[in-house]
């Protein structure tokens, strides 16, 4: 399964959701590869980062061939994830291109649900050519006790792609992860790898996985 974060906004957690589905996929069996085609590099610096082995393999790819490359590279692998940069450019493309499935980060925001139009034309010009390919918004960064998640989800639903259920919070443990942790290292049983996991597996029953 190639699974794709895409954003044409900066800031909404693709690259910090991208490293947790990562984790929470690879720690439950899966060969997992997570290819960072973002040049600012934030999965990177994450790799960069950490002094210890993690349970998935990053690589840089930051470039227009992803999907030409990517069948050989993740030959070796069971899921894939690609972190995107937040621009109509080339790579975003390649990467959509590339996918089984589009994850779109969209947090509680009225101009982030004005962002999230041209994302959905990206993806709905990509279906053209591939119309197996699959989309789902996740609501990120929902500030825990407000309703304004509620307001999002419903409007989304105007998008005719998937809103998934399971939201993740504002959580300060997913900001501290940047510096080259894992969740499971920081908060092994805290509500963030709850939601982690929740969203992981409305993801498998999207994709129509048994198991990772
Ligand atoms: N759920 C979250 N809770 C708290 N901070 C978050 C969360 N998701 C992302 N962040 C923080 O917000 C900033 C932007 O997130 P990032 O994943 O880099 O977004 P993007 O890749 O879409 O630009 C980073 O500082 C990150 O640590
Ligand atoms: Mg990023």
């Amino acid at each position: 399964m190639i699974i794709t974060l895409s954003s044409l906004k900066g800031g909404v957690g693709k690259s910090t959701l991208s490293l947790m589905l990562a984790e929470t996929i690879a720690q439950s069996g899966a060969k997992v590869l997570l290819v960072d085609a973002d040049s600012q590099g934030s999965v990177s610096d994450w790799a960069a980062a950490r002094e210890l082995d993690g349970p998935f393999a990053v690589v840089g790819m930051a470039h227009a061939n992803i999907h030409k490359q990517l069948p050989k590279v993740a030959a070796d692998y069971d899921h894939v994830i690609i972190d995107t940069p937040p621009r109509i450019a080339e790579v975003t493309r390649s990467a959509i291109l590339a996918a089984d499935v589009v994850l779109i980060p969209v947090s509680p925001s009225a101009f982030d649900n004005w962002a999230s139009d041209s994302t959905t034309a990206i993806i709905k010009e990509a279906q053209i050519f591939k119309d197996e390919l699959l989309a789902a918004f996740i609501v990120s960064k929902k500030i825990v006790g407000t309703t304004i998640a509620a307001n999002i989800v419903t409007a989304l639903q105007n998008y005719e792609i998937t809103v998934f259920q399971s939201p993740v919070s504002q959580r300060v443990v997913f900001a501290e992860c940047a510096s080259g942790h894992m969740l499971s290292e920081l908060e092994p049983k805290g509500s963030a790898v709850k939601e982690i996991r929740a969203l992981s597996n409305e993801l498998l029953k999207f994709v129509n996985l048994e198991k990772w």
